[in-house]
């Protein structure tokens, strides 16, 4: 609480552009000029020593990501931005894409020179045509005044940005998959290792950092690493840029400090409260895939490790506000849907267990399941995840598996009385409403 916001700290209300005098007027740029004049080395020992965790999920560090480029390997090296931004629940990068877009810009070639490249591509979710079109017309105005394409602010090396539309798949967001597309293959995500920073577009090093990521850097060194710690703790330094979504008064964006703000002053100070005036049920912190968390372990700060100690992952941020009259097979039902749908079929365990997920849901949701279903849903989600216990490509799978197991962990309650009572409190209302349709025809 009571934070100067710092990646929003100038940026224009929604549906606003910064432009690049604006930006400049606010000492834009500024980080990069540093950097310049800064050997890479030192850029990417900087960003270390700032302690920066990837805001794209995983939260690796991304100074020791940046550390992983091999050098004098003679190939070319690549920096990727990851703006596919799927995750339900998730749209925080997109205010940085239409409010600040130099921000990102400016990520792109700080990274850029910390790591050897010449070339950055910015992979935009298709679905968002507005930070599409905000960061081509700031690439269009960085490119007219020098500071991206062959002589980069008058100091004679080059660095190309461009924009990469992806075109609705969510398994583009994972990293290899990014890659995959941006080749202009099928989203498909790759074994690893090799590792993309050792082999990753057209086989060449490649880094691959989040939009918020990337906008970090740009402050870090433009502010100095003191500054930048100010906020946040040892385990989660800088701002965290949250989401907020669901069953609230006010949904949003919200530049936050992480070590002093709770989950709960997310959901009541930040976002106006549980909506209509009801009680909180649930929370999934930091996008669908993150186990959820049941509503009296909501009083710890938006850090990595604490939401971790706390049984969750603060993830990508999307806070996923679920109020008391929500039922849990509902909602599993929603999210079960979506990881079927995106799988994108490569493993056979996340091909076919996502289905196995959403055909057991349904069946308990739509009152044909047994009380056997139910623990027959919490073995298969054993048997699906995942790419931690090596039987998956990627993180997909998990994904579908953490909010299974977490649902049935904390909810089981729900999952029995739809059970017990033919059918979830939607799925009745539904078959209701198509009775009495019926009646009336
Ligand atoms: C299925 C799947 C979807 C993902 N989608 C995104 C995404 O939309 N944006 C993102 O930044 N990271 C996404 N990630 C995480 C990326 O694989 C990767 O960890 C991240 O882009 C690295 O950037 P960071 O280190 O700056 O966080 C996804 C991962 C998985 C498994
Ligand atoms: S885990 Fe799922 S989404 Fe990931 S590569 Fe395998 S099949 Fe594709």
């Amino acid at each position: 609480m009571g934070l100067s916001p710092r990646l929003l700290a100038h940026a224009p209300p929604i549906g606003g552009r910064q432009t690049l005098d604006e930006y400049l007027s606010h000492g834009g740029y500024e980080g990069l000029k540093k950097a310049l004049s800064m050997k890479p080395d030192d850029v990417t020992q900087m960003v270390l020593e700032a302690g920066v965790r990837g805001r794209g999920g995983a939260g690796f560090p991304a100074g020791r990501k940046w550390s992983f480029v091999p050098k004098n390997t003679g190939k070319p090296v690549y920096l990727a931005c990851n703006a596919d931004e799927s995750e339900p629940g998730c749209f925080k990068d997109r205010q940085i894409m239409e409010r600040v877009p130099h921000l990102l810009i400016e990520g792109c070639l700080v990274a850029c020179h910390a790591i050897g490249a010449e070339t950055a591509y910015i992979y935009i979710r298709g679905e968002y045509p507005q930070a599409i079109a905000a960061v081509e017309a700031a690439l269009d105005e960085a490119r007219a005044k020098g500071h991206v394409g062959a002589n980069v602010l008058g100091r004679g090396g080059r660095c190309d940005v461009w924009v990469h539309q992806g075109a609705g798949a969510y398994v583009c967001g994972e990293e290899t998959g990014l890659l995959s597309s941006i080749e202009g293959g099928r989203g498909y995500p790759r074994i690893k290792p090799p590792f993309p920073a050792v082999e990753g577009l057209w086989g060449c090093p490649t880094i691959i950092n989040n939009v918020e990521t990337l906008a970090n850097a740009a402050v870090i060194v433009r502010d100095g690493v003191e500054a930048f710690r100010s906020a946040g703790d040892d385990d989660t330094t800088g701002t965290r840029l949250v989401g907020i979504s669901g069953h609230v008064e006010k949904p949003g964006d919200v530049e936050i400090d992480p070590a002093t703000t709770t989950i709960r002053e997310l959901i009541e100070v930040h976002a106006g409260g549980v909506w209509k005036g009801r009680e909180l049920k649930a929370v999934i912190p930091g996008g669908s895939s993150v186990p959820v968390m049941p509503a009296a372990a909501i009083d710890v700060p938006f850090t990595y490790g604490a939401v971790q100690a706390a049984g969750s992952l603060a993830g990508a941020a999307g806070v996923i506000v679920l109020d008391e009259t929500t039922c849990m097979v509902d909602a599993l039902v929603n999210l079960m849907q979506f990881y079927h749908h995106e799988s994108c079929g490569q493993c056979t365990p996340c091909r076919e267990g996502t289905g196995w997920l959403e055909k057991l849901v349904t069946r308990i949701w739509r009152g044909e399941g047994t009380l056997r279903d139910i623990d027959l849903l919490d073995s298969v989600a054993d048997t699906v995840g995942g790419a931690q216990q090596g039987k998956t490509i990627c993180f997909l799978a998990d994904s579908a598996v953490m909010p299974t197991k977490s649902f049935l962990k904390h909810f089981r309650e729900d999952f029995v009385k739809a059970v017990e009572e033919g059918g979830s409190p939607v799925f009745r209302a539904r078959r209701k409403r198509g009775a009495a349709a019926g009646a009336g025809a």
